[in-house]
């Protein structure tokens, strides 16, 4: 080992500079741009938050309205998408298929090798309106069910619903899944986005660096964490008929047993928030919200028993993950779609970073100590 401090896993470790996001763990805040997250995901669309981060700025009324409608007349599953997808095993995680799928839109891209600041601008506005297709064609074939074509009239996030389950989601829905949607966009040095950076930082393409972003979100341990909560709710059992305060009663059972088998329990913890994360609250009332709309109390139950017995016996504190699992649930979607939302969520907040790191490029490299066996010699 020589004289190097070493850092695993970068814990600590300040990279470079950004102006897309602000997380202060000591205020339990997430800035976006400047604008606290909380604040964006009541008031703003996700099309408006997804162009803060690209550009810095929220939009004009005039600069909006062009997006949405670039945004509409490029929602259509790409044909070669839609081939790839149908070469894949119906088995295969959806994480997957949200990969090969960014993967060919880039080989198939007009500009997939200039990157200027416009056409960068250009494939993330791209992906951001192709990837809802990829989403909702995959869990649609998964269900024996052929593709629902976009509808125009519908914003992202309605229109999103629309083509995963053919059918015009309630108000509040749609309002719950864009809440979701601002929340998971965008979240500074996270392990996705330094993968973006650091693909990006070789001067690869933007689709080579979200390609790999999928890589790394794909993880338990980072984006995968909200179909873990869901396993974990459903190995405690879902129990439609319970109250909530008999389902918060196994919950905690549960919770007080896998924590003495030293489980480590999904949706808990975070590198950066000690605590408890800044999105939680706005989700967490979103997911109230879907649990009053689908009558679903016991959904809240297995909830809170998992908090309370967690926070009681260690003081660690949900992360984003955590209310967003049992939301998409609520919704319909099957639990191995739900890291491919995030995929939907992130490429903004990846992308934002991708150019922000192509106009200050320095290739990312760290050094290691070495550990090995000493200098040694054939013969
Ligand atoms: N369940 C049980 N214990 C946990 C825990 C969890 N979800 N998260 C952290 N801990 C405990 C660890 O066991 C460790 O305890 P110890 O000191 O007694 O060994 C301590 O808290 C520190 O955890 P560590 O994993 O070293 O912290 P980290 O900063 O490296 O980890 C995470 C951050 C996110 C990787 C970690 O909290 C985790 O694995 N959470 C579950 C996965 C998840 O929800 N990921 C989504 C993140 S947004």
């Amino acid at each position: 080992m020589g004289e190097e401090e070493v850092r695993k896993g970068l814990a600590g470790v300040v990279a470079d500079y950004t102006a897309v996001s602000k997380v202060n763990p000591e205020s339990n805040s997430l800035l976006y741009r400047g604008y606290p997250v909380q604040e964006l995901a009541a008031h703003k669309s996700f099309e408006e938050v997804a162009l803060l981060l690209w550009t810095g700025e929220l939009p004009s009324e005039a600069e909006l309205t062009s997006f949405e409608a670039f945004e509409r007349a490029n929602r259509a599953l790409d044909s070669r998408v839609q081939a790839a997808i149908d070469l894949l095993p119906l088995d295969c995680h959806p994480m997957d298929v949200g990969r090969t799928a960014v993967s060919v839109l880039g080989a198939a891209h007009p500009l997939a090798e200039d990157s200027s600041p416009e056409a960068e601008l250009d494939k993330a506005k791209s992906l951001f309106a192709q990837f809802p297709a990829v989403v909702a064609y995959d869990q649609r074939r998964r269900r024996g069910q052929g593709p629902v074509e976009p509808r125009v009239d519908l914003d992202y996030s309605a229109n999103f619903l629309w083509m995963v389950f053919g059918e015009a989601a309630a108000p509040e829905v749609v309002d719950a899944f864009r809440v979701s949607m601002v929340l998971y966009a965008e979240h500074s040095f996270n392990a996705s986005t330094f993968t973006a950076r650091v693909i990006t930082s070789t001067l690869s393409d933007l689709h080579s660096a979200v390609t790999g972003a999928i890589g790394a979100l794909k993880g338990p341990l980072h984006g995968g964490a909200n179909e873990a909560v869901m396993h974990t709710f459903d190995e405690i059992g879902i129990r439609a008929d319970e109250s909530r305060e008999e389902a918060a009663a196994r919950a905690k059972e549960w919770m007080e047993a896998a924590l003495a088998a030293k489980k480590k329990v999904m949706g808990f913890g975070h590198r950066v928030y000690k605590h408890g994360d800044s999105r939680v609250p706005t989700m967490k009332a979103a997911l109230e919200r879907m649990v009053a709309h689908y009558g679903r109390p016991e959904m809240m139950g297995l909830y809170d028993g998992l908090e309370q017995a967690m926070d009681e016996a260690k003081a660690i504190k949900p992360n984003l993950d955590y209310p967003a699992g049992p939301t998409y649930h609520l919704m319909g979607f099957d639990t191995d779609m739900f890291t491919p939302i995030f995929i939907a969520a992130r490429i903004t907040g990846w992308t934002a970073h991708i150019m922000e790191q192509r106009a200050a490029n320095a290739l990312i490299r760290p050094l290691s100590a070495y550990n090995g066996v000493a200098e040694r010699h054939l013969g």
